[in-house]
């Protein structure tokens, strides 16, 4: 039997570069090498958490296959999905948050996080990770492809598949989450982590104008174009870097070492890498994006697919618990 890829993203905003090295990437290619079987979603249902605008949750959704699609994903080798098209994936949470320690969930980085911001936080957002969990639990996943981010749920769908084990019998695999080190956290242009919800990301298919201005405002130093730079300090590499071969990279790390290589000049050739590399995947995305009778034919075969593993996860959990006899 093939192991299970299962990864997502969430549909509360457009995809960024960060989410395309960080995770799409992965998801893609492990996806469509046939070696697993994969199931990848939108997480509308999680996106509830921060976006309370149906038509953006909407736009979002179909946005985000646009772009998986664009990215390569392969709809024969992956069920690509939206979450909320498999409605069990709720009811497994409620059963999963009863095996759940709670102090676990209020270590969670989201909750704390936003905890320490007075944020309003509603209970959705604080139960976020038991749904993440069944996200991946319910297809027995074996791998899950994602940015450092999100290692932190990925143990705690580990730890309630434990305590379910425990409780009930030997029903879920143990996940792994699968983190490329070089690209586990993309920075964004103020240089923190490049996230939707802190409006510093550089957008994937973006237009080229986007794209530069974006570029253009990534924060640097006071240092002068003649003055020595230190590329590990400097978030315009970071990003470049990205876009390189390893031969490219060495010598952009020697622009930057050597002085003479000023901070205007360093973005404008890292915009220009960034578009000609998104380009032609940006072609296919405006493909697609004109054609969402394609887009939601493959959302719903996915779906299909998914729904019908899920029903037998669902079964079985029904009956171990005793919901059914
Ligand atoms: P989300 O939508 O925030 O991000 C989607 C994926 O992109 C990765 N990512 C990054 N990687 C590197 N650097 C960054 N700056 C960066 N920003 C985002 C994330 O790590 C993630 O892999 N909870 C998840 C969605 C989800 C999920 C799941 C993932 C729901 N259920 C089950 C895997 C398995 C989330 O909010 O990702």
């Amino acid at each position: 039997m093939k192991k299970v890829l299962v990864s997502g993203v969430q549909s509360s905003g457009r995809l960024h570069i960060g989410n395309y090295f960080g995770a799409i990437k992965q998801n893609v290619e492990l996806g469509n090498s046939g070696e697993y079987d994969s199931y990848i979603f939108i997480a509308d249902y999680h996106s509830m958490t921060t976006l309370t605008d149906a038509k953006e949750r909407i736009e979002n959704t179909f946005d985000a296959a646009c772009t998986y699609l664009a990215c390569g994903l392969d709809p024969s080798k992956v069920a690509l999905f939206k979450q909320s098209d498999v409605p069990s994936h709720t009811e497994l949470t409620w059963i999963l948050s009863t095996v759940t320690p709670m102090p676990m969930l209020m270590l969670a980085h989201a909750f704390k996080d936003n905890e320490a911001k007075n944020k309003d936080i509603n209970a959705g957002l604080f139960t976020y990770p038991v749904l993440m969990a069944s996200d991946i639990l319910m297809y027995n996943a074996h791998v899950v492809p994602v940015g450092k981010d999100q290692e932190q749920h990925i143990e705690i769908a580990r730890e309630i598949a434990g305590k379910f084990n425990r409780a009930y019998e030997e029903v879920f695999t143990m996940p792994h989450a699968y983190i490329v080190k070089d690209v586990a956290t993309i920075p964004g242009i103020d240089g923190t982590k490049m996230s939707k919800s802190k409006g510093n990301t550089i957008s994937l298919f973006g237009t080229d104008e986007e794209i530069k201005k974006q570029v253009m405002s990534i924060v640097t130093d006071s240092a002068r174009p003649e003055d020595k730079k230190n590329p590990d300090e400097s978030a315009v590499y970071q990003i470049h870097k990205l876009f390189l071969t390893k031969e490219q990279d060495a010598v952009l790390r020697k622009k930057f070492e050597d002085g003479g290589y000023g901070y205007k000049e360093a973005k404008e050739h890292c915009a220009e890498a960034i578009i000609a590399f998104v380009s032609p995947m940006r072609e296919k995305y405006n493909y697609y994006r004109s054609h969402p009778d394609e887009v939601y034919a493959v959302l719903n075969a996915g779906a299909q697919q998914a729904e019908s593993r899920a029903k037998e996860m669902m079964n079985r959990v029904r009956h171990v618990t005793g919901l059914v006899s």
